[in-house]
């Protein structure tokens, strides 16, 4: 039978913390991926407490490759059983700003976390999710450039996270690599990276959580899919 042990990195807070609490209830192993032992303890302290079982939690700083390495050497080590990789963790750059005032150090700062840090993550975790048949699945937001709202640093290292996602699901498609990545939007999200905003159309983590461990155990491939949680219904 396969294991199923997940990792999750920014599990300590937000969305990832209630992907862990939903994929958990829902008879998932969660090891924690945080950059801060208090953070990451406090959240091993909530979900224990809700009954999900948490083998320990793994630092995980994505702005800093050997932090990445170090961890993905841990996971390796620790739990070759894992079979999920849950790509979470992700920062929002400088929203405030239209694309011509966006800092060079702003879009590095976005990039570093929240695409090169997380490619060099899943590049280091193939190996062994091929090993196990295992899932790469990504947080992210779509790549088309939205009139509403369109944070540049933001959307461009997300558009990258993307990108890597199309290319990867191809090429263990064309050759027969075991292993499944897809990407997954949210939707609007009450949480720490909006200020915590709440206006019509934002769901809770827990509502969240819920539907992203519904999606993960429905026994279906999606592979190469960019799936919409909150598909956004066109109207004529
Ligand atoms: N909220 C939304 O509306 C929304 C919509 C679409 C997609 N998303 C995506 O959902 C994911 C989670 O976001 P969220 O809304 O839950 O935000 P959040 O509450 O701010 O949580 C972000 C998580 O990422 C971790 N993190 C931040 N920078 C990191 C780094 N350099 N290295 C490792 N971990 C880092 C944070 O750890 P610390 O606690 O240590 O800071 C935290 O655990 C992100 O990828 C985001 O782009 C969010």
């Amino acid at each position: 039978m396969k294991e199923k042990t997940a990792f999750i990195t920014g599990a300590n807070k937000g969305i990832g913390f209630g992907i862990a609490k939903h994929l958990g209830l829902s008879g998932w192993r969660i090891i924690v991926g945080a950059r801060n032992q208090e953070r990451a303890e406090k959240a091993i302290r909530e979900l224990t407490a809700l009954g999900v079982e948490v083998p320990g939690w793994v630092n995980i700083e994505l702005a800093d490759l050997t932090s990445v390495e170090k961890a993905a050497r841990e996971l390796n080590e620790q739990y070759p059983e894992l079979s999920l990789l849950i790509n979470n963790a992700g920062i929002p750059g400088d929203m405030s700003v239209d694309s011509q005032h966006t800092e060079l150090a702003d879009i590095r700062e976005t990039l570093d976390v929240n695409f090169v840090g997380t490619f060099a993550l899943t590049k280091l975790m193939i190996p062994l999710m091929a090993k196990n048949s295992g899932r790469i699945v990504n947080v992210t937001v779509p790549s088309e450039i939205s009139p509403y709202w369109h944070p540049l640093a933001y959307v461009t290292s997300k558009a990258a996270q993307n990108a890597m996602m199309g290319v990867m699901a191809m090429e263990f498609q064309q050759n027969n690599i075991p292993v499944e990545i897809f990407s997954v939007h949210p939707g609007p999200t009450t949480t720490d990276l909006n200020g915590n905003m709440s206006l019509p159309g934002f769901h809770n983590i827990d509502t969240v959580g819920q539907k992203f461990a519904e999606l993960l155990n429905d026994g279906k491939s999606h592979q190469g899919e960019f799936v919409e949680l909150y598909p956004i219904v066109k109207e004529d």
